[in-house]
């Protein structure tokens, strides 16, 4: 585990964040290394857009630290982009009034990049990206967010909404991502969904980790951790 956390490429420290007075996390320490995918799990408002959030950039911990690449990381949102941090928020942050064009345009990457990773994508490059399916449009928050060749990417919610054949071709991308040496952090709703693409994971509840192993480990406690953390079945 310490060597894990040792070679991580995102970590967060002993983190406390919340909103105003309102604490939301106390003391969560994850970690994601090259090339894994870790999956953090946890019922509705456990706080793990939250978490995401305080990764990204956006909300600052009142206690603890975020570390990219192995250093302590202080720097606003905006720049954790050029630092390889990658953020696909829960909202998606697909532009509706843009062209799918314009929109791939607004990523660090290339469009050919983007396209190449979802070649879906091509017939609809002059569409209004507001006139997509949901799927489109996580194809594209995904794709964009890729096609900036990243060190880690964020995703929050991925599933949410989508056709399960979708989320399939969804993962399989962030799969081959993996592969090329990217750290993933999935944040899910759907537990088993989750587990089945991730290498690890956390179990976040009321703002602390309370559990955390790898997926081969959690997958036959499924029901179990579902009953204690994630408020029953979630598939
Ligand atoms: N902008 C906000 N202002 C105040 N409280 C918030 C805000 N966003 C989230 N919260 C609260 O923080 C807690 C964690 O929320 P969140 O991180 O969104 O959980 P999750 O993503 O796990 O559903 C919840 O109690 C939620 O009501
Ligand atoms: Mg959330």
């Amino acid at each position: 585990m310490q060597q894990l956390i040792d070679s991580s490429v995102l970590a967060a420290r002993n983190l406390s964040v919340g909103y105003g007075e309102i604490p939301v996390l106390h003391n969560v320490s994850v970690a994601v290394a090259e090339g894994e995918i870790v999956a953090l799990l946890g019922r509705n408002g456990a706080g793990k857009s939250t978490l995401l959030l305080t990764l990204g950039g956006i909300l600052r911990p009142s206690a603890g630290h975020v570390e990219l690449g192995g250093r302590e990381c202080t720097t606003p949102a905006y720049r954790r982009a050029k630092q390889g941090l990658a953020y696909v928020i829960e909202e998606r942050g697909v532009f509706s009034g843009l062209t799918v064009l314009q929109n791939l345009r607004l990523g660090s990457g290339t469009v050919e990049d983007a396209i190449a990773i979802f070649p879906e994508l091509e017939p609809h490059l002059t569409r209004s990206a507001g006139l997509l399916s949901g799927g489109q449009q996580q194809m594209l928050a995904v794709g964009r967010a890729l096609a900036a060749q990243p060190k880690v990417l964020l995703v929050d919610e991925l599933s949410l909404g989508l056709a399960p054949m979708v989320v399939e071709r969804i993962f399989q991308a962030i799969n081959d991502a993996r592969d090329r040496g990217v750290g993933v952090m999935l944040v899910e709703q759907h537990s088993r969904t989750a587990l089945r693409v991730a290498d690890r994971a956390y179990v976040l509840d009321q703002g602390r980790v309370v559990l955390d192993g790898s997926t081969s480990d959690l997958l036959p406690r499924i029901d179990e951790i579902e009953e204690a953390y994630l408020g029953g079945s979630t598939d």
